[in-house]
């Protein structure tokens, strides 16, 4: 098998040539792609394999073996599937998948066993695993014990999980917001965008998020407190609609789609205004959509816009945590998820983001705890 960084990490399929005698062997279902993919994901462009693995260690190995609980399913994972893409150069977490070699995600899980004396049997965890029933943590990996402070698991993966930590550094350390500044989101009511709107509304900011349907946009109104929030697919003239809903102008746009609506969006801010760009959904699935901002009007209102990677704030971790864990106890915060059963819902589940499909955070639920 071919070793990349990320290997390091996890080591893709188990190997049970080493395993000792009296083993127990087990199916460990997995998904993959078949070959690189070019626009939007569809069914065809995975596969459900398996493989027998071994439940045990060899002698020596500092390996732990994870039960796989819950998977994250992210955008950014479509970036890693094609043939080629800026992003694979820029983060090990975003790396180049080869067609065949097991994704591997964000998720939590319970120890199986463990050669690693950080870890023991039944220890809940959480970090990165794999789209598959089982994942094998090398020495290295990103792993670590999972305290859920009373806390359902499945919250570890979106508002108390990278999604919330994603939200909370966008909104606090890139859009450095003042208490009754006019914020706009797009994707409002997907994973990052539900947190960056609620984090928002409790700071003391007018918010008005955007989704893709009329049920997301009452979600976003009466669920989660936003001032306002609209239906982008029923609109024409996005700059025209967004002047109807900040007739004032904006000051940040937490942009999570890209193309069309960031243009909408620096077309409405006014001076000083700043632009997290946190994802840019719209443009991953076709490589001809493109934001081509008004540059004059960036200049001239003197707007900052800044893209962000969510690991370079591990520095508000600490914040981010007691804060979160402080709304979502005194029901300040409503935590979204969007839960898939089954190891081989990953591919649709996967599909469904970028056909809107979920509300709030999506994972699939691999095995009950
Ligand atoms: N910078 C970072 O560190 C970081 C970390 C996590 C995520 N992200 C990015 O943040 C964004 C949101 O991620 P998420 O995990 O929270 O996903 P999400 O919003 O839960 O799911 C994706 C949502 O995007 C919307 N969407 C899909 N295709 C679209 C299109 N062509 N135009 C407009 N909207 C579209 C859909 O909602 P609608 O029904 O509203 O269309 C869909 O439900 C993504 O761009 C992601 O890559 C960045």
């Amino acid at each position: 098998m071919e070793v990349t960084n990320r290997y390091v990490a996890i080591q893709a399929h188990i190997d049970s040539t080493t395993a000792p005698q009296e083993t127990k062997f087990v199916a460990n279902r997995y998904v993959t792609i078949k070959a690189h993919i070019g626009g939007a994901p569809k069914d065809s462009d995975f596969e459900l394999k398996s493989e027998t693995v071994p439940l045990s260690l060899a002698p020596g190995s500092q390996d732990v073996i994870v039960k796989n609980l819950y998977v994250s399913i992210d955008p950014y994972q479509i970036n890693r599937m094609k043939h080629c893409s800026s992003s694979q150069k820029f983060s090990y977490l975003a790396a180049a998948l080869a067609p065949g070699e097991i994704v591997d995600a964000y998720g939590v899980g319970k120890v199986v066993v463990s050669g690693n004396p950080e870890f023991q049997k039944d220890d809940l965890v959480v970090g990165l695993i794999t789209w598959a029933e089982y994942s094998v943590i090398k020495p290295g990996g990103m792993l670590r014990k999972l305290d859920t402070m009373g806390f359902p698991l499945s919250n570890h993966l979106g508002v108390l999980g990278f999604s919330g930590l994603t939200a909370y550094a966008g909104f606090f350390e890139v859009c450095k917001p003042k208490k009754g500044e006019k914020v706009f989101v797009s994707a409002a009511s997907g994973s990052v965008g539900h947190v960056v709107g609620q984090y928002a509304k409790l700071f003391g900011c007018y918010v008005v998020g955007c989704a893709g349907s009329k049920e997301k946009v009452a979600v976003l109104k009466e669920k989660l407190g936003f001032d306002d929030a609209f239906n982008y697919k029923e609109e024409s003239d996005l700059a025209a609609t967004l002047k109807r809903y900040f007739p004032d102008g904006i000051d940040v746009y937490f942009d999570n789609v890209g193309a069309e609506m960031q243009e909408a969006a620096i077309d409405n801010m006014n001076i000083g205004g700043r632009v997290a760009v946190c994802g840019v959904i719209s443009e991953y699935t076709d490589g001809a959509r493109k934001a081509a901002p008004n540059m004059i009007d960036v200049i001239y209102r003197r707007i900052t816009i800044r893209g962000f990677l969510a690991a370079d704030f591990t520095n508000v971790y600490a914040d981010y945590m007691s804060t979160t864990c402080d709304y979502l106890r005194t029901d300040k915060m409503q935590s979204l998820e969007d839960i898939s059963d089954g190891v081989e819902s990953i591919p649709s589940a996967f599909i469904g983001l970028f056909q809107g499909h979920n509300i709030g955070k999506k994972m699939v639920r691999i095995a009950e705890e």
